[in-house]
């Protein structure tokens, strides 16, 4: 990406409530079904602005959870965010690739493939506390072959696979699924429905060249989506280490 193309794609992805896919019965649905509660350390890797953070916040309200995340505008907004829930509660602009922590809980929601789920939770094994878990969502194919439609949506990550293929690459990390679910339908709304009005009030605002690309290939992302929603997933997932 050129800076400029940077510079635009980020004005799309600005001020929007979160950054992929997803909704605070994730969260809770993820930590229920650890049992966790008390004073834990979690960790929200890629936290964006910060919409898990929050809701983590207030599932675990003893825990100790720190978001970290390499865009500074998404920490400005995760910081501002849970400000209510600091110090227990913090967002700072670090690389998840280094973690120096021990943690409880690790929650990426949707940046485990800027990693890639093995080399990622290999990484993360040190930063786990005995008994801990990671729980991370990525991009599935919920019917292969993939239909046409659901190919052209996820034409930039075409190693995608299927969930029988990310359980494949939890184990040649060393881990066991405890848990899964499935990220479909009202978690995309709840991502795409905000970047569509931002898209909407952009457009109005005389965009230049830049920016007119970047809403161009952004609206056709949730166009493909649109047109076939119940075949457009994430995996929502529960590991543990060996
Ligand atoms: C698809 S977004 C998801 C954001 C957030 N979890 C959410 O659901 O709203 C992926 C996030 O991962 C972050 N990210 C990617 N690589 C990273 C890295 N090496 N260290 C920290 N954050 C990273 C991006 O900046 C982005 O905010």
């Amino acid at each position: 990406m050129t800076p400029e193309e940077q510079a635009a794609f980020f004005t799309v992805h600005s001020d929007l409530p979160r950054e992929g896919p997803g909704l605070p019965d994730d969260v809770y649905w993820a930590v229920e079904h650890l049992g966790l509660s008390g004073t834990l350390r979690v960790l929200d890797a890629g936290c964006g602005p910060g919409a898990d953070l929050e809701v983590l916040a207030r599932a675990l309200p003893e825990a100790r959870i720190e978001g970290i995340d390499k865009v500074p505008h998404f920490v400005q907004a995760a910081q501002t965010r849970v400000a209510a829930y600091a110090p227990r509660v913090t967002a700072e602009l670090r690389d998840m690739a280094e973690l120096d922590g021990t943690y409880d809980l690790i929650w990426c929601a949707g940046a485990l493939y800027f990693l890639g789920v093995t080399a990622g939770l290999k990484r993360w094994r040190d930063a786990l506390n005995r008994g801990g878990m990671v729980a991370f969502s990525e991009p599935v194919l919920v019917t292969t072959p993939a239909s046409a439609e659901a190919t052209a949506f996820w034409e930039e990550y075409p190693q995608i696979t299927d969930l029988e293929g990310i359980k494949a690459q939890v184990a040649d990390a060393g881990y066991e699924v405890q848990a899964h679910r499935m990220i479909v339908g009202a978690p995309w709304r709840a991502y795409f429905d905000p970047m569509q009005a931002r898209m909407d009030m952009l457009r109005k605002l005389d965009p230049d060249a830049a920016l007119a690309v970047a809403l161009e290939e952004n609206q056709l992302e949730i166009d493909r989506w649109a047109a076939v929603p119940e075949q457009i997933a994430y995996a929502l997932l529960i590991v543990t280490p060996r």
